[in-house]
């Protein structure tokens, strides 16, 4: 029951140079594919306004003329006083937990302690930056003396960002692009992704009430009306997207200057997990299970290919497969519902098509569960044995599908590794640590990111976040964020 939507969120306005701008114009429902009922039916949740060009590039004026050409309040304000802002805006964002872990499971179908999670760790997150920041101040305000040279180093903030979040983490990935470009005294404009975007609402009056205006703008739309045209007026000077190329590379194009401009981007990854013969099966099981299945694996950083090795892949097959079938399907509030309705209707769809494709070129669904579909869901299949030439293979699932790859030679999976357009993480499950050492060696030049007998994650937010090839570009991290929004800048003078 605490967990119904019972009022409507007309969500009319958005949020310009510090004023919430009441909107009049054109405006989009927002459904949720979760039901209360047994019977499925798309729940109204509520509308947000379709802006247009023109008030997208108030927005960005707003934030140009905040930024001032880095003569602006918010750029040159004192670190302090920045921090103040800061911190008031999360003790507001902090009575807003209930409502946003609402909006989290009715928006996007995650379980109730991810999303609790979720929010939590979010608020971590800006208090650890908070933290670094302190330090970062700190050990940069001291003088250094070279050759006679005497330098004062500093980090300076880069300008305008435009910033766009991901629909499967809309506030802890939102937030960590966000979080780090203002603090560092850049002014944002921010426009949430399709799913996800009513629970910015909740927060919209704390970035109103903390920061000074034209820092942080909010805005909402579709993204070819309202941040392509951003894009197109140049005056952006940092991309901050966290999603898919296809819309990265479109916006970047966007930029007149598009070879110029900085880029903070987390993209796809398709993260192998590699099962050597002497793994601690019942260890991998589970990880595997949590890698491939948490979220609906509708995370960049899922276990998106299972390689394991042709000695124990019998009993691997067998145990992975009947454990997957024991995972709870239900709405995101159930206890112990793991697996929940997807948030983008055509998902089904699209991994019916995987497993069409792959079941035609030789692969079986060996869990019995597997392939199930109601109206907003499709129950995950397990697929073996997959080969190079399936799309499940090739393609980002981003969904419930686990392709399962055998393998004899160690070199095979390394070789699809350094093939792949990706690198962002593997896990790699084994004991004897004379194998696993040079093993490890080989895997980080691949990837980030090596799990050690665990699955690939992205979490503690402290540890950097990165890829390699199409998986990234800049790092993010407590730490490093703040680096990705900002340059060394110093003043210099010599012993006369
Ligand atoms: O989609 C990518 C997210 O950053 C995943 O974060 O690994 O902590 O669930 P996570």
């Amino acid at each position: 029951e605490q967990f119904q939507i019972k009022e409507i969120l007309n969500q009319n306005t958005y949020l310009v140079g510090g004023e919430l701008k009441t909107w009049r114009g054109q405006t989009s429902d927002i459904y949720s594919t979760i039901s209360s009922t047994e019977a499925y039916q798309p729940t109204y949740l509520g509308t947000i306004p379709t802006l247009g060009k023109k008030e997208a590039i108030s927005a960005l004026d707003a934030a140009v003329e905040a930024y001032d050409k880095g003569q602006g309040l918010w750029p040159t304000m004192k670190v302090v006083d920045r921090i103040a802002c800061m911190e008031k805006f999360v003790e507001q964002m902090k009575t807003k937990r209930d409502e946003v872990v609402k909006l989290l499971m009715w928006e996007i179908g995650k379980n109730l302690p991810d999303s609790q999670k979720e929010f939590d760790r979010t608020v971590e997150y800006i208090y650890d930056t908070i933290e670094d920041y302190k330090d970062m101040d700190r050990n940069s305000a001291k003088f250094q003396k070279h050759d006679g040279v005497h330098a004062h180093i500093r980090r300076g903030p880069l300008g305008v960002v435009l910033c766009l979040g991901p629909y499967n983490y809309p506030l802890n990935e939102t937030f960590a692009l966000l979080i780090p470009a203002i603090i560092m005294g850049n002014t944002t404009i921010f426009k949430p992704a399709k799913f996800g975007v009513l629970l910015l609402s909740p927060l919209i009056e704390a970035f109103q009430n903390s920061f000074p205006k034209g820092v942080v703008n909010i805005i909402y739309g579709r993204g070819r009306t309202v941040a392509a045209p951003i894009m197109q007026t140049g005056k952006v000077d940092v991309l901050a997207l966290i999603g898919n190329s296809k819309s990265a590379n479109a916006l970047q194009n966007q930029h007149p200057k598009s070879n110029r401009l900085r880029l903070v981007l987390g993209l796809e990854a398709k993260n192998p997990a590699i099962v050597l013969p002497d793994a601690d099966l019942d260890l991998a099981i589970s990880e595997c299970i949590a890698g491939t299945t948490s979220f609906n694996g509708q995370r960049c950083t899922a276990l998106k290919v299972l390689y394991v090795h042709e000695a124990i892949i019998e009993e691997f097959n067998k145990r992975f497969s009947e454990k997957v079938d024991t995972l709870k399907f239900g709405n995101p509030w159930e206890d112990g519902a793991k697996l929940t309705p997807l948030p983008e209707p055509d998902k089904p769809s699209y991994i019916q098509e995987l497993i069409d494709d792959a079941t035609a070129k030789g692969a079986l669904v060996i869990n019995k569960k597997g392939g199930k579909t109601t109206e907003n869901y499709i129950f995950p299949a397990v697929l073996y044995p997959v080969s190079k030439d399936m799309r499940v293979f090739q393609e980002e699932q981003f969904g419930p599908v686990i392709p399962v790859v055998p393998f004899s030679d160690i070199e095979e999976p390394l070789n699809d590794m350094a093939e792949s357009n990706y690198g962002q993480q593997v896990s790699l499950f084994g004991k004897d640590v004379k194998t696993l050492a040079p093993l490890i060696d080989t895997l980080v030049n691949l990837v980030c990111r090596v799990n050690l007998n665990s699955s690939c994650q992205r979490g503690p937010d402290v540890y950097p976040f990165t890829g390699r090839k199409d998986s990234a570009v800049a790092t993010l991290s407590v730490h490093d964020a703040l680096r990705s929004f900002s340059i060394r800048t110093f003043v210099a003078s010599k012993d006369n």
